[in-house]
């Protein structure tokens, strides 16, 4: 099965609301930078590579609008996508990659027409898409011999179909083991608060016949104390320049568990997702979200009124902790800051 996590319809952006699933599958429309920006920060859309590929559309959904005003109004339009896009939200570093190279494209066609340069943008975000399913299925080929004929393979939050623009990072990896004939079953932790694994990772098993057993978070140390779970695939949402990665809240809880229990622990995610420019984990902003996420779901509130709450969305696992890195250009265990700059080629 091909989930179409975003796709171009009509001149317009089309996401499938992650918000309804499992319950209901649906798409929504965007048709300008603010509309794309809000879906970005209400979760209609999720997952670092996804979150960058909606943001390149974005952009692009805004061009469009302004092609064939003078140059100064479309610049000033651009300019302010770029802005609200930007300020949707704050870790995933995907979101930044994408905007930075629509940017870098709009400055080279300042000379031409308006019309010319908003093709150009539009051309960039359907390749921005393209080349991120592509770099999934590499990640997932890279990644398929780490996996064991058997193995019961623990993941947390949705790094799946659903997080990018197809097939996966984590996942990716899952989906490339069983394609290469590796009879492997997922265990899904929840994923507290906003329940990503049990919503949609849960999901795209289930639509995949791919044996998943759904965990709530604190199962985790139990079963691996018991030998249950052989190996750890995550996602990544940014990745300091020394290979410590943040990624969903309980991540880093997942990483000390399987450091406990001698259980591999990967990471899968695209060179996009590193950020070179901040030299340790200490330095990537964490996004931190509505309490109500917290206090109850949906309109139901179990919490009393008056208790403060944290919400802090995503965590950071120390580079110490990781037993390899997946990536598209192959994979680096134990990574470190030389090993990450020889992926670009430095
Ligand atoms: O808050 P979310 O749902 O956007 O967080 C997503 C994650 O943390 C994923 O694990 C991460 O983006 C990896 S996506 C392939």
């Amino acid at each position: 099965m091909q989930v179409e996590t975003l796709r171009w319809r009509d001149g317009r952006l089309e996401l499938i609301d992650q918000r309804r699933l499992p319950l209901e599958f649906d798409y929504v429309a965007c048709e300008d930078a603010l509309q794309t920006a809000r879906a970005i920060r209400d979760m209609v859309v999720r997952g670092a590579p996804a979150i960058g590929c909606t943001a390149a559309y974005g952009v692009a959904l805004e061009a469009q609008r302004h092609a064939g005003e003078a140059r100064a109004q479309f610049d000033a339009a651009l300019e302010a996508s770029f802005q609200v896009l930007a300020e949707s939200r704050p870790t995933a570093v995907n979101l930044f990659w994408a905007i930075a190279r629509m940017r870098q494209c709009h400055a080279q066609t300042r000379s031409g027409s308006t019309q010319a340069a908003a093709e150009a943008l539009l051309q960039l975000a359907k390749q921005i898409h393209i080349d991120d399913i592509e770099i999934n299925r590499a990640i997932g080929r890279h990644g398929a011999p780490l996996i064991a004929d058997g193995a019961r393979i623990m993941t947390h939050c949705n790094a799946g179909a659903l997080a990018t623009a197809g097939h996966g990072t984590a996942l990716g990896v899952i989906r490339s083991a069983r394609d290469a004939g590796k009879r492997i079953s997922v265990v899904a932790n929840e994923t507290r608060p906003y329940l990503q694994g049990a919503r949609l990772t849960a999901w795209e098993m289930v639509q995949e016949n791919i044996p998943v057993t759904l965990v709530t978070d604190n199962m985790a140390g139990h079963l691996m104390q018991q030998g249950r779970i052989d190996v750890v695939v995550v996602g990544a949402d940014r990745i300091a320049a020394n290979g410590d990665t943040a990624n969903k809240i309980g991540t880093y809880t997942v990483a000390v568990l399987a450091e406990r229990h001698r259980i591999p622990f990967y990471v899968a995610a695209p060179l996009s997702t590193i950020d070179i420019a901040i030299p340790d984990g200490r330095g990537i902003p964490i996004e931190e979200r509505d309490p109500a996420e917290v206090t109850g779901f949906r309109g139901m509130r179990w919490a009393p009124e008056g208790v403060s709450v944290a919400n802090p969305a995503f965590d950071v696992t120390p580079a110490a902790l990781i037993t390899a890195l997946i990536t598209e250009r192959g994979v680096i265990s134990r990574p470190d800051a030389a090993k990450i700059r020889s992926l670009f080629g430095a």
